[in-house]
């Protein structure tokens, strides 16, 4: 039983670190814990600027129902950064519900997203807790402006573009390979889920700011026709995005194709080891702190209805620093007041897009959203 209200679950890891740092900045006392105190230790010690003065504790506690619900208990909120979610996510969030506290993850897998949505959610309405995995950069921020863009009424199609710069981190590489070879992506046609065609490759798309062509995917499908498929003024959903340096953006599908055809006759235990080695081909040093200079993100969001239109791009910077301060906001929020909505919620839904965009403004992370409107 914890003694703080806030658990930072994955707290050694690149996004973990930077949510402790936000939390010090709020002035909110937390655990952090993951399964190596010595990772924890040297990650919070050496990692986490002014961490001497934060209100913490590091607990090391093992990956399984019983540890983390004795740890959890007593806590309002875990903040939960172990992915891939689709693989360790299931039993954080059966422990958040069995020790009665709200769940937020920095997830982006669309896959593990419907599974809390269709899953978990109603338990945890009926216990008046919040469910909201993707509480992160990808994919609030392109959220908060497709929120702007249907604050004009009559609106009903979201096309939805989602663009970064940097690089991966270990686990998000992980993330992206293994979602992308093992789950199917979806847009939202009429509130129904339809698959994109495995085939379709890259699309070339017009985004704001820059006069190259940037190369998208799918990318797994993102959030948005999840979180949106309940939204009585939206009916299709459809985003694609990736990062900005297209020579990457090329070499994915050549990587994805690689490690499917590689692992296409294995069990699931041995294609998940050979997909994390591939990933770690890819990625496996932690990357250095973000730069404004070089780590931008881009989210645009071209909102149609019958008769109007509107056209939200928010500029912003430093995606997992968005992230971190996002992650530590709602864990602000949580300990004080009951979230906007409970069950299973965006980061919007369960505390408003303009709050969440004014704590990023706050922290200079994002510029002020350039909106067109035709209605
Ligand atoms: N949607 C977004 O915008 C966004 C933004 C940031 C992150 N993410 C996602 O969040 C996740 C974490 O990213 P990250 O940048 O923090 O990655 P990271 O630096 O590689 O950290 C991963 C963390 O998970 C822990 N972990 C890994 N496997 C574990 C296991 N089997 N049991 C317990 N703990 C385990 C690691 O612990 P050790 O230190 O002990 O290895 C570490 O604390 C990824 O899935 C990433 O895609 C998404």
């Amino acid at each position: 039983m914890t003694t703080k209200p806030v658990i930072v679950y994955g707290a050694s890891g690149y996004t973990g670190r930077l949510i402790c740092e936000y939390l010090r900045e709020y002035n909110v006392p937390f655990i952090a814990a993951g399964r190596s105190k010595d990772k924890l230790t040297e990650a919070l010690e050496r990692h986490v600027a002014g961490v001497e003065t934060a209100d913490f504790d590091i607990h090391e506690v093992e990956h399984s129902l019983d540890s983390l619900t004795e740890l959890f208990s007593g806590a309002s909120v875990v903040l939960n950064t172990v992915g891939p979610f689709s693989k360790w996510g299931p039993v954080v969030v059966e422990a958040a519900l069995a020790s009665g506290v709200h769940y937020t993850d920095t997830t982006g897998e669309q896959d593990w997203l419907i599974t809390c949505d269709e899953q978990y959610g109603a338990d945890f309405a009926a216990k008046g807790l919040l469910l909201s995995p993707g509480l992160a950069q990808m994919y609030t921020t392109g959220e908060i402006a497709a929120q702007i863009c249907l604050e004009t009424p009559g609106l009903d199609t979201l096309d939805i573009a989602v663009f970064w710069g940097g690089s991966p981190t270990i686990a998000s590489t992980q993330t992206i390979l293994v979602n992308a070879a093992t789950s199917r992506a979806h847009y939202l046609e009429q509130n129904r889920y339809v698959e994109f065609d495995p085939a379709q490759g890259l699309v070339p798309l017009v985004v704001p700011g820059q006069h190259e062509l940037a190369q998208s995917l799918p990318w797994g499908g993102t959030s948005h026709p999840v979180w949106f498929k309940r939204d009585p003024r939206v009916a299709n959903v459809k985003a694609q995005g990736g990062v900005f340096n297209a020579a990457l953006m090329n070499g994915v599908p050549q990587i994805v194709a690689g490690a499917l055809e590689a692992t296409k006759d294995m069990n699931e235990a041995d294609r998940d080891a050979a997909l994390e080695q591939t990933a770690a081909q890819v990625m496996n040093t932690m990357p250095p702190r973000e730069n404004a200079r070089i780590n931008k993100s881009l989210d645009s969001v071209h909102a149609s209805g019958p008769l109007g239109r509107a056209h939200c791009v928010i500029h912003g910077n430093q995606n997992y620093k968005q992230t971190g301060l996002l992650q530590a906001f709602a864990a602000q929020w949580l300990i004080q007041q009951p979230p906007l909505r409970t069950g299973f919620a965006s980061g919007c839904q369960a505390f408003g897009h303009r709050e969440l965009l004014g704590q990023l403004r706050a922290f200079g992370l994002v510029a002020d959203p350039v909106l067109t409107v035709q209605a």
